[in-house]
C-alpha cells in the first residue's frame, strides 16, 4: 500500500490531518477570514480546511495545493453539495514550487512545514503568496515537555528542530510576525486524532482480511500507535494566526 492511500484511510474519520477538533478549526478560521478573502492552502491534504472555510463563508474563494490528490474527489463532491464547487480549486503540485496567479488574503499551512524545511522557511514561502495586509495560519509541532534523546531523534528531522512553545513564538516574532490568535491542541484533541488515525486504518484492515494490503495496514496502525504513545503529552501542536508586524 502506498503512503498516500494509507494516509487517506487513516484520515477517513478525521479529515483534518492535524490534532484539532472541528470546533477549533472553526474558531481559527473565524479569526483569520475576512469578507471576500482569497485563501491559499500550501500542503492542503484533501482540502478539509478549505472546505470548512467555503462552507461558513459564501464570499470566500480557495486554492489548495498538495503533492497528492488523494481525497480531492471527496472534497470536491462535498463542495458541490454545499454549492461551493466553483469557488474551490485543488491543484496537484509541489507547494514549494507553486506560483499562484493572485495574492492570497490568507495563506494556510497546517502540518506541512516539513515540506518547506521547517517553520520559518514555511513562513518565508507563505509570504511570497501573501497580500500586503494578509494573514497566515500555520500549524506545527513543538515540545510540550523536553523529549529524551531517542524520542527527539525519532520525531525531529535533523535540520528542523522543534522548540518549546515560548521558543516557537519567540522565533516567529523575531521573524517579523505577530500572533493575532493561536490554538494549542489539547490532549483530548490529540487522543481523538491519533485514535481516529490508527483506529480507522485498523478497522479497514480487519474489514478486509483477504486484501493483500491488510497485513501491512494493521502493522502500520500498530507502529503508529506505539510511536504516538511514546510522544503522547510530550509533542505539542500549535496553530498560529499571524500578521506581519511592520
Ligand atoms: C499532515 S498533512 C496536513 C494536511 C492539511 N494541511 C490538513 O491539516 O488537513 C501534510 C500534507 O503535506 C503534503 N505535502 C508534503 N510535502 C509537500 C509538498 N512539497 N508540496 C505539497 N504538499 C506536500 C502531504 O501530501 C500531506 O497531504
Amino acid at each position: 500500500m502506498d503512503r498516500q492511500t494509507l494516509s487517506a484511510l487513516a484520515h477517513a474519520d478525521h479529515p483534518i490531518a492535524a490534532p484539532l477538533s472541528e470546533a477549533s478549526v472553526a474558531e481559527v478560521l473565524d479569526r483569520a477570514l475576512r469578507p471576500d478573502a482569497h485563501v491559499l492552502d500550501l500542503g492542503c491534504g484533501e482540502g478539509a480546511w478549505l472546505l470548512r472555510a467555503l462552507e461558513v463563508r459564501p464570499d470566500v474563494t480557495a486554492v489548495g495545493v498538495d503533492l497528492s490528490d488523494k481525497g480531492f474527489g471527496r472534497t470536491r463532491a462535498a463542495a458541490a453539495r454545499s454549492g461551493a464547487a466553483d469557488r474551490l480549486d485543488l491543484v496537484v503540485a509541489d507547494a514549494t514550487q507553486y506560483r499562484g496567479d493572485r495574492p492570497a488574503d490568507v495563506v494556510l499551512s497546517v502540518g506541512s512545514a516539513h515540506a518547506f524545511g521547517g517553520l520559518l522557511p514555511t513562513l518565508a514561502a507563505a509570504r511570497t503568496h501573501l497580500a500586503d495586509t494578509g494573514t497566515v495560519v500555520i500549524g506545527d509541532g513543538f515540545w510540550e515537555r523536553e523529549p529524551g534523546p531517542d524520542l527527539r531523534a525519532e520525531i525531529e528531522a535533523p535540520d528542523q528542530p522543534y522548540a518549546d512553545l515560548a521558543g516557537t513564538i519567540a522565533a516567529v516574532s523575531a521573524d517579523g510576525w505577530t500572533p493575532v490568535y493561536g490554538h494549542v491542541s489539547t490532549i483530548e484533541e490529540w487522543d481523538d486524532y491519533e485514535f481516529s488515525w490508527t483506529g480507522s486504518l485498523a478497522r479497514w484492515a480487519l474489514d478486509h482480511p483477504d486484501d493483500p494490503d491488510a497485513k501491512h495496514a494493521l502493522e502500520a496502525s500498530a507502529e503508529h500507535r506505539d510511536m504516538w504513545l511514546g510522544y503522547r503529552g510530550v509533542l505539542g501542536f500549535v496553530t498560529l494566526v499571524l500578521r506581519r508586524t511592520g
